[in-house]
């Protein structure tokens, strides 16, 4: 079975003071949670109070993003093997924020996820449709674009190391859920395409998350699809009750 990731993307909010007091709370909360990998994405300047916030406990940190290169006169851009040395173990690659108000593409996406590989992280790349995409019918085309020419375009034992986040536009921040069958059809489709390129053993084991308006009422629904592995969370993970209660989805 696949073991369901929780993850938190906290875009861009709370400071390294705001993280710790996140955890203090968080972390008992979740003490018992064995069932699933916790993770928790927030602001580079807030990794190493997260990472340090976390220690002793099975709580992974990510960070939002990177850049491809390993280092170098690029002002501004943090890469993979520093974010690795701050004890972060994921990176949120290709989220729709970053393609639509920062101008990620697919190929920058695809650059930015073998960065991450080299780097020793596990990337979490993001996909989905924007609204006008759905209304014309267009989901399937875009979801299986957005995958071959990105994840999909990596070599089988990389590709295995990847968790994919179906993501779509018209639900993150919006309060617009995805209906749980709406979700998992769209995951069937990306499951179907890693299928389709790695087989059989790679769609079985490959994890896809569903993020855009997650909340502790509807993460019960979600996770109870056997498509959905799992959640990427933005606003509803600032708050550590709210949070934990997502995480602990079952009790
Ligand atoms: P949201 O964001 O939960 O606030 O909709 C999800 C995301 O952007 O990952």
């Amino acid at each position: 079975m696949r073991k369901p990731v929780m993850a938190g993307n906290w875009k861009m909010y709370k400071t390294p003071a705001e993280t710790c007091s996140f955890f203090q709370t968080f972390r008992p909360l979740v003490e018992a949670a064995e069932h699933c990998d916790i993770v928790i994405c927030p602001p580079f300047v807030n990794l190493a109070a997260a990472v340090e916030s976390a220690r002793g406990t099975r709580i992974k940190i990510g960070a939002q993003n990177l850049y491809w290169a390993k280092e170098g006169a690029f002002t501004g851009e943090v890469s993979g093997p520093m974010i690795l040395a701050t004890g972060a173990a994921y990176v949120i690659i290709g989220h729709s924020e970053r393609r639509q108000y920062f101008g990620e593409t697919d190929e920058t996406v695809l650059k930015r996820t073998l960065a991450a590989l080299d780097a020793g992280l596990i990337p979490i790349v993001c996909v989905g449709e924007r609204l006008e995409q759905r209304e014309a019918g267009a989901t399937e085309t875009v979801l299986c674009q957005q995958c071959q020419k990105g994840i999909l375009s990596l070599e089988p034992a990389r590709f295995a190391k990847v968790v994919i986040a179906y993501e779509p536009v018209w639900a993150i921040g919006t309060g617009k859920t995805a209906t749980p069958g709406m979700a998992a059809e769209a995951h069937g489709i990306i499951r179907r395409e890693v299928r389709n390129r790695y087989g059989d053993e790679s769609a079985r084991e490959i994890r896809i998350l569903y993020g855009g308006s997650v909340k502790p009422e509807n993460t019960k629904a979600l996770m109870a699809q056997p498509e959905i592995d799992g959640v990427l969370v933005g606003g509803a993970s600032l708050d550590p009750v709210s949070f934990a209660s997502i995480v602990n989805y079952h009790s």
